[in-house]
């Protein structure tokens, strides 16, 4: 079955990104093998290993070769990001940051959530996951007001449901089903 990774950034005891995160589950239903990847359980320290992860060198950390590891299982991703101060959390970028080849080619889904339904922030992550080379296969903007309210409370519109089935089909498409 593919491997979804579904990761949250934001890390508020308050955090809205959970309700997101199960929004994008309940929508993915049985079709995929979820991980969900909590940025805030994962816990990396800032970037700390010697080299660029672009040089393909060997990791030096534990948690570098954990979170390596993590991420290179899965057959894709659905990242969540809420705007902050027009931008993604530092969380998510330092976790970007601690890998490379994990991310080329790598089936992604963007999903933003924030004012003017994450328009900010959304051309920001792709433009770092190409940077990356990921396989972007779709984003997904959540509005407060249009979407959900600053609590949390999701009611979601048909357009933006329909957004997020379109990408998980793409993933499907992409992933090419084991062989019996
Ligand atoms: C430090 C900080 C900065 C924020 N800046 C923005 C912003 O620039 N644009 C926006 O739409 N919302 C902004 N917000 C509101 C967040 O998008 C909103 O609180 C969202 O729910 C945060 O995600 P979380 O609940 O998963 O932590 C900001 C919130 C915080 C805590």
């Amino acid at each position: 079955m593919t491997k979804l990774g579904i990761i949250i950034s934001s890390a508020r005891p308050n955090r809205v990104g959970e309700k997101v995160a199960r929004w994008v589950a309940e929508s993915a239903g049985d079709r995929f093998d979820l991980d969900f990847i909590d940025l805030r359980d994962v816990a990396l320290p800032s970037f700390d290993e010697p080299t660029s992860p672009k040089s393909g060198a060997d990791k030096t950390t534990a948690h570098g070769r954990s979170w390596g590891e993590r991420i290179g299982a899965l057959d894709a991703v659905v990242i969540l990001t809420p705007q902050y101060n027009g931008s993604y959390t530092g969380a998510l970028k330092n976790a970007i940051d601690f890998l490379y080849s994990e991310w080329n080619g790598l089936p992604t889904v963007l999903v933003g959530y924030g004012w003017g339904a994450a328009q900010e922030v959304l051309p920001l992550l792709e433009k770092l996951m190409l940077r990356l080379d990921a396989d972007i296969v779709g984003t997904v903007g959540l509005g407060f007001r249009e979407d959900l309210s600053v609590d949390g409370e999701l009611f979601i519109t048909e357009q933006k449901a329909a957004a997020l089935e379109t990408a998980l089909l793409a993933i499907e498409s992409k992933v090419p089903a084991p062989i019996a």
